[in-house]
């Protein structure tokens, strides 16, 4: 069975396309190279284009042999996509649409969807479960839901198993190389303002959480890797489709994350508390039953190691 991984020269897919060659499974990667990076992709071929070009998505399903595909391809900004829906739009949803047409005419019968927790919006539940409803507060987290839907609707006319992954916070690298080079989350944010001999800001102080800081599931990408490279197997050994969250189950506020860092690099993380960011929700921690039973699969990385990882990873980059 070989499996097409798109977006696999990206931070998430170069790790899933390690965790897969791992197994020994057999791999081909695709990848525009907009985000991604030939050098992440070193022990698969590596296609360089778009899911949105039916055609080289043809010819490289029929040269591999494609029979299942991984696809991570996709725009993930959240604020990037408020300004720029159209944009979202097309590449993550038009680019499903053609990756799916492009399915039903190889054949490919399994599917492993990099979903997100953005499809979720504002939960107000203490755990997030598959089953809380999707409300999605971004053009991406809209994408992201509409994207589930279309694969559940290509089960029903063409019988096409899709596992949906919803991923919670996914931080650091299994190595320092495949580190995220994204500056856009937490983690590699406070990095930056460290570098900058900045304060790091923290936006909110007064959400009704224990410390006053927003809560999330920080997860390791090793670990998100490695829920895929399971949900692959599955679906090759015959399972049925199903929706799961990506997360530990275990929340972390700004400020704990902030006094990680701290430990982990030496550096004085003491910050500049801010105003709120519209749309951040106080907690949003994943609840992580239904992966565990139907896959058993369990995050195994903590916080920090995903802090020590991605540091690792931006001194590498950054010197
Ligand atoms: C985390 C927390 C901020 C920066 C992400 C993305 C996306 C999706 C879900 C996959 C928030 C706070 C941040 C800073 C801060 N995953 N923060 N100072 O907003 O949870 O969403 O997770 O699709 O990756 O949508 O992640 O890293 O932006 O913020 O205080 O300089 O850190 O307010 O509470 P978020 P984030």
């Amino acid at each position: 069975m070989t499996w097409l991984v798109t977006g696999g020269a990206g931070y998430i897919g170069a790790h899933v396309v390690k965790a897969m060659l791992d197994d020994g499974q057999e791999v081909v990667a695709l990848d525009d190279l907009s985000t991604g990076d030939r050098s992440r992709v070193a022990a698969a071929p590596l296609v360089e284009g778009s899911v949105l070009d039916r055609a080289l998505l043809d010819r490289t399903m029929s040269e591999h042999g494609v029979t299942g595909v991984v696809h991570i391809a996709a725009k993930k900004q959240v604020g990037e996509s408020v300004a720029d829906p159209l944009l979202y739009y097309r590449e993550n949803l038009s680019g499903l649409v053609t990756l799916l047409e492009a399915c039903r005419a190889a054949e490919v019968g399994s599917f492993v969807f990099s979903s997100s927790a953005a499809t979720y919006g504002l939960p107000d539940v203490d755990l997030v479960d598959e089953e809380t409803p999707g409300v999605p507060l971004s053009p991406y987290g809209e994408t992201k839901l509409i994207g589930e839907w279309l694969t559940r609707d290509c089960e029903t006319a063409f019988g096409l198993r899709t596992m949906s992954m919803r991923y919670f916070n996914v931080a650091g690298a299994a190595a320092a190389e495949l580190g995220d080079p994204g500056v856009f989350n937490l983690i590699p944010l406070v990095f930056q303002a460290l570098a900058a001999g900045e304060r790091p800001k923290v936006f909110g102080g007064d959400y009704p959480t224990p410390d006053g800081t927003c809560i999330r599931d920080y997860v390791h990408v090793a670990d998100v890797a490695a829920a895929h490279l399971t949900a692959a197997r599955a679906l090759a050994s015959g399972a049925a489709s199903a929706t799961y969250n990506i997360g530990r189950g275990e929340g972390s506020s700004v400020l704990e994350v902030l006094q990680v860092i701290g430990s982990v690099t030496g550096l004085d993380t003491a910050p500049l508390v801010v105003d709120r960011r519209p749309g951040d929700p106080a907690r949003v921690v994943a609840a992580v039953d239904r992966i565990h039973a139907g896959l058993g699969f369990t995050a195994a990385r903590g916080l920090p190691e995903m802090v020590e990882s991605a540091w690792a990873g931006w001194q590498l980059r950054h010197g």
